[in-house]
């Protein structure tokens, strides 16, 4: 797959100007079937072109366009005839460029407001006043030449305004987050009715030209790619299946360190059920001795990393001459390293991804994910015939249970912590808490035992910390507010059915300040 951006053709290219927004925009337009690519707002004009875009969206950002150092907008865009859609910054630059004047605003105008509208193509079938979001500083003081008003709020004359017949439009308010209801329906005005964009972006198109993609690429080369356990690996062998069938291999290492069932399930799925050459390694034992005796967490991930790159590449050594390594990067991490002005700030927190392999084991790298975001992967691993249970899986980390083992990591506590995480899965999967009202939902083995009683007799027994959360992006996130029956069923249960464990905790810690897992 081309790495310049020549992918599905004819949608809508973003730049993207560091806003926290950004990935939304695109999100927005994908789910309504219109393809859309991020780009840096430094772009070459070839690559930006590459994939013969129909319109431009700049997004917004944390400058203010006579910032020193504000990114601008290329030369090349004006001098070409495309339409535009600026959105907060998008506008202002607009506005900075083609003669209007852009002003601070007496203060700063953040969260809702209504907009009066005036009917044009960017407006079709919406109600004259329409609820947005504004986070804005500065704020447009006049019209470039040729363009009109299209909207206003008290604070804001100019909350939208355009040149139809140029075909650019500019608004104040953030159309692409979900507190502007209307907003869905604002970008696709912009990208069918003004852009002329064909909602073409569906999953069978996805797999369609993924699949000629990557035969493209691969041609008669043989591929290895590594499963996890997890969605994104899992659907990435999908797709290469139906694209190059048994010249793809497919490695699972067993690292001891997973979920209840994993393994088998893994096995089941891809062997018995797809019918995929799979070549699976039992490392159990190898991961316990590196660990025995290791509490630090940053020392364990090291030791786990280390451990499964060797087990793979013993695997791999086996299969004797491949040309390709697949990996399961989506977009979302394309992006976040070097994709736009902003995202170097955004991306808080990179874990070191241990689980994953460095780019310099030999192989070319197929990724046939890249251009994705995770709610099209999980759309394509349904339509590719993956079972719900692995598609909707919650996000697990690479070091597996070992991060959630605090202290020794044991085969014994691993076992144990694996019967408590069973039990969580399993009295929220029952309660459908599993698919939205917790985003990540597991079990932690404390190494701290406390005093209980059971029968006659006390116990000094182990703590099990049960913590879920709610989240949009793992940077931020907050406590799932389960049902007391529901925690109170799985308390029970732990206690009753884990041996070692006398006593349940359940975290009530927002990220920040602590982070989702505990390790
Ligand atoms: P924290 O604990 O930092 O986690 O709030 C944020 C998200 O990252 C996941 N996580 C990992 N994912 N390899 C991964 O692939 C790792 O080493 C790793 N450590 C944490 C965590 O589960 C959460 O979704």
């Amino acid at each position: 797959m081309s790495k310049t951006g020549a992918f599905h053709t004819g949608g809508i290219a973003i730049l993207d100007y560091g806003s926290q927004y950004t990935q939304l925009i695109a999100r927005r337009l994908r789910e309504q079937g219109i393809y859309s690519e991020i780009f840096a707002p430094n772009v070459a004009e070839a690559q930006l072109y590459a994939s013969a875009p129909r319109g431009i969206i700049l997004s917004g950002s944390p400058y203010s366009v006579y910032e020193e150092g504000a990114p601008t907008l290329p030369a090349y865009l004006l001098r070409n005839e495309q339409p535009m859609l600026g959105i907060c910054y998008g506008m202002q630059l607009l506005a900075h460029h083609l003669g209007g004047s852009v002003g601070s605003a007496q203060q700063r105008e953040y969260g809702a407001a209504q907009v009066q509208i005036v009917p044009c193509d960017l407006f079709r079938d919406l109600p004259e006043r329409l609820e947005v979001w504004m986070s804005h500083a500065d704020r447009i003081e006049a019209l470039p030449k040729g363009w009109q008003a299209f909207g206003s709020t008290p604070n804001a004359p100019y909350a939208a305004m355009g040149d139809p017949t140029a075909k650019r439009y500019a608004v104040q308010f953030h159309p692409e987050v979900t507190h502007t209801p209307h907003g869905a329906a604002i970008l696709r005005n912009f990208a069918v009715h003004i852009c002329g964009c064909t909602p073409n972006w569906t999953p069978a198109a996805i797999i369609e030209e993924s699949v000629a993609a990557l035969r493209a690429q691969i041609g008669t080369e043989r591929v290895i790619l590594g499963l996890s356990g997890g969605v994104d690996s899992a659907v990435a062998a999908a797709l290469l299946h139906q694209a190059v069938g048994d010249q793809l291999t497919c490695i699972f290492i067993n690292t001891g360190l997973l979920r209840q069932g994993e393994p088998e399930q893994v096995v089941q799925t891809f062997q018995a059920h797809l019918r995929m050459q799979l070549v699976a390694a039992d490392a159990t034992e190898t991961f316990f001795e590196a660990l025995a005796g290791i509490t630090d967490p940053e020392q364990k991930r090291v030791i786990i990393g280390e451990k499964f790159i060797r087990a793979f590449e013993a695997a791999a050594r086996k299969l004797g001459t491949v040309k390709f390594l697949a990996q399961g990067t989506i977009y979302p991490d394309v992006i976040e390293s070097g994709g736009g002005a902003g995202s170097a700030a955004r991306s808080i927190k990179k874990h070191h991804n241990v689980g994953g392999l460095p780019a310099d084991l030999g192989f070319a790298l197929v990724e046939p994910l890249r251009y994705l975001f995770k709610d099209e992967v999980r759309r394509i691993g349904t339509a590719l015939g993956l079972p719900d249970a692995l598609v909707w899986r919650q996000p697990f980390p690479g070091p597996g249970l070992a991060v959630r083992c605090l202290g020794e990591v044991t085969f014994a506590r691993v076992a144990r912590l694996r019967a408590a995480d069973a039990i969580v899965t399993d009295e929220l999967g029952r309660a459908d808490l599993l698919r939205g009202e917790t985003s990540q939902a597991f079990a932690v083995l404390l190494p701290i035992r406390s005093v209980g009683v059971m029968g006659d007799g006390r116990t000094y027994q182990e703590t099990i910390a049960v913590r879920a959360v709610r989240t949009d992006d793992f940077m931020t996130a907050r406590w799932a507010q389960l049902p007391y029956e529901v925690l109170a069923r799985i308390s029970e249960r732990i206690v009753n059915e884990v041996q070692g464990v006398n006593r349940v905790v359940y975290d009530i810690t927002t990220k920040p300040p602590a982070t989702i897992e505990w390790e």
